[in-house]
């Protein structure tokens, strides 16, 4: 007897040596994407112009990395608080732990080399080497092409700078371990030629990430077989809304959607100023509408004409519950 509680106590003491050494290692070790490069990128205008655009009408850091207005629908971005971050992501989202957007401007990233920021951008590495929540879409980023993330570095290198700092995130186990996984190598892509209108409107889409919110997931693993069907579900503020089904299906998604009624779907969101005040129980929405219909024509018919290539889903989405 005394023989085997012996050996379990050794068992028992390998067990926990292995785990203390897996865990120190995922989180010591790990993310492990590989050095900063040695770039520069140059403040020119055209690059800083793109960058801009890109910014703040297609990946959207500015979107993200501002305050937003929630008393209004969509909530718009305050105008005054560019890059300044501070949106927080927490267990009222149902997001387990809490994540802070951080400032983006100058006054927090003018120690970043531009090899920092490019690996942050397309790897979800930092500059100190933790890793970067997912809730940040930098997985889409890693496919982008090496201009445009360029493009982008040169334009939030010409923000404002905004005195602001929050603390830093927090997650709750066992995320707070996993995420030391998960930053990847980027896997650049090249931008195709805007006349190639698909594999244009494909970028476009990657670009924008609309696969990530438009898809169901199961703890940030999209469901297969159901990517742009709709249905993932944002929590806000005591009501929930779930994204739309955009595949062609015509009586549960876009299918017939004409090219028209989609870019003015976009566009009818213009001017922030006329936002719609949103009261307890009414219809708000996560999907970036105001930054969206900055977006151009041309892009958005591109990435309309590609949707409609996507195998039509048959997937109802309730679109909004008031509780
Ligand atoms: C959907 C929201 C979202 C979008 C879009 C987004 N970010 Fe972020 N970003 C975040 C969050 C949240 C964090 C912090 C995550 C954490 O603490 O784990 C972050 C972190 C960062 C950091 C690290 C800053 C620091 O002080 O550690 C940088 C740099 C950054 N983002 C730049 C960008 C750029 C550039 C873009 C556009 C290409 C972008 N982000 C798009 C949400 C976003
Ligand atoms: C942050 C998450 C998010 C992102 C990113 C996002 N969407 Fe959405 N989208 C939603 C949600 C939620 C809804 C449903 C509520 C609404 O209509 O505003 C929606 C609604 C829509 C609708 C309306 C469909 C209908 O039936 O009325 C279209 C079209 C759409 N999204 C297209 C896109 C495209 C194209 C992209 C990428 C360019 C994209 N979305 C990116 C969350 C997102």
């Amino acid at each position: 007897m005394k023989k085997i509680a012996k050996l379990i106590a050794y068992l028992a003491i390998i067990v926990v040596v292995l785990i203390v050494v897996s865990v120190s290692y995922i989180t010591l070790a790990l993310p492990n994407v590989g050095s900063p490069e040695n770039i520069k990128v140059e403040l020119i205008p055209q690059r800083i112009e793109h960058g801009k655009y890109l910014a703040n009408h297609v990946v959207l850091c500015v979107d993200c990395h501002s305050k937003r207005d929630w008393s209004k629908l969509a909530g718009p971005i305050d105008s005054t608080s560019l890059g300044g971050g501070g949106e927080v992501f927490d267990k009222g989202v149902g997001l387990p732990g809490e994540v802070h957007v951080p400032n983006i401007t100058p006054f927090n990233l003018s120690a970043w080399t531009d090899g920092e920021l490019f690996r942050t951008i397309t790897t979800g590495e930092r500059k100190d080497g933790t890793a970067i929540f997912p809730l940040m879409p930098w997985r889409y980023y890693s496919k982008l092409s090496r201009e445009d993330i360029y493009d982008i570095i040169a334009y939030i290198r010409t923000l404002k700078p905004i005195k602001t700092t929050y603390p830093k995130s927090k997650l709750d186990f066992p995320l707070n371990i996993i995420v030391h996984t998960l930053p990847q190598k980027a896997e650049l892509g090249t931008k195709p030629n805007p006349s190639d209108t698909l594999k244009y409107g494909a970028y476009m889409v990657q670009s924008c990430a609309c696969k990530e919110c438009h898809s169901q997931d199961d703890k940030g693993t999209l469901l297969p077989g159901l990517e742009f069907a709709g249905g993932r579900a944002f929590k806000m503020n005591g009501s929930t809304v779930r994204s739309a089904n955009i595949t062609a299906d015509k009586t549960t998604g876009i299918g017939n959607w004409t090219k028209q009624m989609f870019i003015a779907r976009f566009k009818a969101f213009s001017n922030p100023k006329e936002a719609s005040k949103v009261n307890a129980g009414d219809f708000q929405t996560v999907m970036p509408w105001w930054s969206y219909s900055g977006m151009s024509e041309n892009e958005l018919s591109a990435i309309y004409a590609y949707l409609k290539t996507i195998k039509p889903i048959h997937n109802q989405v309730v679109k909004f519950s008031g509780s």
